[in-house]
């Protein structure tokens, strides 16, 4: 039976680095061990009192602000499963607590293609539909095919198809309407043993060039985009931070015209609701890129990254980020929506 801790530091436990307490702090490696801690919170009143649950993965995509009053519940549910096989498609199910990156290598080494242009996303696969991951033309609701909860509440497991997730950009029902309401206990991907490659989005096609591949296989596109992201993304052991801070967002036609009256470079691609601008782009035109407040600040590289330099606060990056989207909306008219999932 996993121990809950008292007063624990989540510092190792975010990709931000943010010095803050948990109130109290636990992991389970499996179901079982979940349905039992979650009793066990019942009863020393935890859930009683209505204290808060979080969830966590890699804490690679949160912004703590200030010491959390609940608990804190690690996942670490391991293991991959081949399922079965139908003509060119094998189902997978692995475990929520299962690296990401390790799985998108083992899909490499078991010839499964499908997640080749997701590789070193960090984080772990159980908060892989939370956000409905996505790099280099390929989101990961383009291979989910279910994914299995447990309701905290109801005390009970579910298995929610792919469409009952409501899967979008960087946007699910876990992020929206049903957030806080599941554990995701494991996930399961229906991947291709025939290989259907994306190459066409940003440099992938000269990566590929540069590294004299004629032919690619999901292996050498996986070394590419490894080798475009770790150019350009800072990795957090180094440096602190939870990867875009913002979602790209998406305008209409009109706004876009205006900004091109102004800024005939505007970074733009056209989607089924209109017009996705490069939120670093406009970040960087207004001229944050590379700007340090204290310890919190905007990578040199990438201006939609930001950063912790050392000891920034949770508050100072937020504060920061409020500033950034100020300004965005005061010059261009344009709103930057949160993607980092700030916990208050
Ligand atoms: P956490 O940060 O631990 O959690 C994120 C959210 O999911 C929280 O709300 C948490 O409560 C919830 N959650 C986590 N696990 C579970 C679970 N099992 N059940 C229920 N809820 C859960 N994202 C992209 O989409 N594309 C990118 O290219 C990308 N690049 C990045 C690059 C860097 C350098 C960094 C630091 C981050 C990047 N991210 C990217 C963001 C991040 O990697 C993803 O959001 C990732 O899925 C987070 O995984 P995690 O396990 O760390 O989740
Ligand atoms: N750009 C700038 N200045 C900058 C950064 C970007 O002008 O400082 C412009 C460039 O023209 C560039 C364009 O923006 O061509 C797009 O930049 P990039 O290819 O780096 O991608 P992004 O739109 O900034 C998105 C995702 C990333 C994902 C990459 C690759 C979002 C919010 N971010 O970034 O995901 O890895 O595309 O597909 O959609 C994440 O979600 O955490 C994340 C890192």
């Amino acid at each position: 039976m996993p121990q809950i801790q008292k007063d624990i530091s989540l510092k190792a436990f975010n990709s931000f680095h943010i010095e803050v307490k948990a109130a109290f702090f636990s992991s389970f490696e499996s179901v079982n061990e979940l349905e039992l801690l979650i009793d066990s919170l019942d009863h020393v009143k935890l859930t009683e009192s209505s204290l808060p649950i979080l969830v966590l993965g890699g804490g690679s995509n949160m912004l703590f602000i200030s010491d959390f009053d609940g608990v804190v519940l690690q996942n670490k549910i391991r293991g991959i499963h081949m399922l079965s096989t139908e003509n060119d498609t094998v189902l997978v199910e692995v475990g929520a607590g299962v690296i990401w990156h390790d799985f998108v290598l083992y899909c490499i080494e078991n010839g499964l293609g499908g997640v080749e242009n997701l590789s070193l996303i960090p984080g772990t696969v159980g908060a892989s539909p939370i956000q409905n991951i996505g790099a280099y033309g390929v989101e990961v609701k383009d291979v989910i095919e279910e994914v299995h909860v447990y309701n905290i509440k109801e005390k009970k497991q579910n298995v929610l198809k792919n469409s009952d997730c409501k899967f979008a950009y960087r946007s699910s029902i876990f992020k929206t309407t049903d957030k806080n309401k599941f554990v995701i206990t494991s996930v399961v991907f229906r991947l291709s043993t025939t290989h259907e490659l994306h190459l066409d989005y940003g440099a992938i096609r000269d990566e590929l060039k540069r590294m004299h591949v004629e032919n690619p296989s999901i292996k050498n596109v996986s070394d590419a985009i490894v080798h475009i992201r770790s150019s350009k993304l800072p990795d957090p052991a180094k440096i602190g931070n939870a990867g875009s801070f913002f979602k790209n967002p998406v305008v209409s036609e009109k706004i876009l015209d205006a900004i091109k009256l102004k800024y005939e470079d505007v970074v733009f691609n056209k989607v089924d609701e209109g017009y996705k601008l490069a939120a670093g782009w406009l970040i960087e035109k207004a001229g944050w890129k590379g700007v340090r407040k204290g310890d919190s600040g905007v990578h040199e590289k990438q201006a939609l990254v930001l950063v912790n330099h050392g000891n920034a606060l949770g508050a100072e990056i937020l504060e920061l980020a409020n500033k950034i989207q100020a300004s965005v909306f005061d010059i261009f008219g344009v709103e930057l929506e949160t993607e980092v999932n700030v916990i208050q």
